[in-house]
């Protein structure tokens, strides 16, 4: 592929070439400060990456190092409830993938189920739910289309993000993700279900970059921050504002652990 945005990168940073591809969810964006000598280019000067629509979300590309790796740190998603539509961040991966990413790590903020797993938990998602049903893959032809998702969180990565987070004496979670579509937050009855269901935790992101990427050849890595429990299971109220002043004090230790996470890993 050499698509318009590829071009524009090429110009912004001549020869470089991520191999993490990193997407940063409410809380996350202190991790751009580990990033060291950074190219920032806004999303708008590369067609088809997202516009940031969303409070407490960046609309920025970094490129740069974490450690020795090379990173692209996509600050900001397209979430599909923004429009309805699941695949926004489908050309953003190509690009990136194109560009020789091998790894996506993914973070956001999400509601917990476990009662054992409170605000300010991090917790590696082992396994997903597909609540909506809806894929980014729609429209895509081929065999490959029917991508294979055990395994999804790559179980080599999950190790070396526990191992990062034993150095560090940080407590990691592994849980079941639900992505609940939103934007409304779920009904306590929903969050009963969740439960049931094998849920730990609940979001409104991160399932469709999985997919998306998985059907690249991608190997995932993706870390949710608790932010609050689940409607019902306690008496906050829940509000995006809410969500984004619990995320701001884990922040800085969650990034922080994310750029050990990033900066250790072993690539091909
Ligand atoms: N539900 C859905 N998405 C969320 C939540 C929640 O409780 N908290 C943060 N993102």
């Amino acid at each position: 592929m050499n698509t318009t945005a590829q071009k524009a990168l090429a110009a912004w940073a001549p020869g470089f070439a991520p191999r993490v591809a990193v997407v940063l969810g409410s809380g996350w964006g202190g991790l751009t400060a580990h990033v060291q000598n950074p190219i920032r280019i806004p999303y708008a000067e590369l067609q088809g990456f997202p516009a940031a629509g969303v409070a407490g979300h960046g609309g920025e590309l970094w490129l740069g190092h974490i450690g020795v790796q090379a990173v692209a740190v996509m600050s900001g998603r397209k979430h599909g409830y923004e429009t309805g539509a699941v695949d926004g961040m489908k050309l953003p991966l190509q690009v990136l993938q194109a560009m020789g990413c091998q790894i996506l790590v993914q973070t956001n903020a999400a509601g917990s189920l476990r009662a054992d797993l409170p605000p300010q938990s991090l917790m590696a998602i082992g396994d997903h739910l597909n609540l909506p049903q809806r894929s980014p893959l729609v429209g895509e032809a081929g065999s490959a289309r029917f991508v294979n998702m055990v395994d999804a969180y790559d179980p080599g990565l999950l190790a070396h993000a526990h191992a990062r987070a034993a150095e560090q004496g940080c407590k990691l979670h592994t849980g079941v993700y639900a992505w609940a579509f939103g934007p409304q937050f779920e009904t306590p009855a929903e969050i009963r279900m969740l439960s049931l269901m094998g849920a730990d935790a609940v979001g409104m992101s991160t399932v469709p970059e999985t997919i998306i990427a998985r059907h690249l050849g991608l190997r995932v890595l993706a870390l949710s921050l608790i932010t609050n429990m689940g409607a019902g299971m306690s008496q906050e109220h829940l509000s995006h504002a809410h969500t984004l002043s619990q995320a701001a004090t884990a922040s800085q230790s969650a990034s922080a652990l994310l750029a050990h996470i990033i900066g250790t890993l072993a690539l091909d």
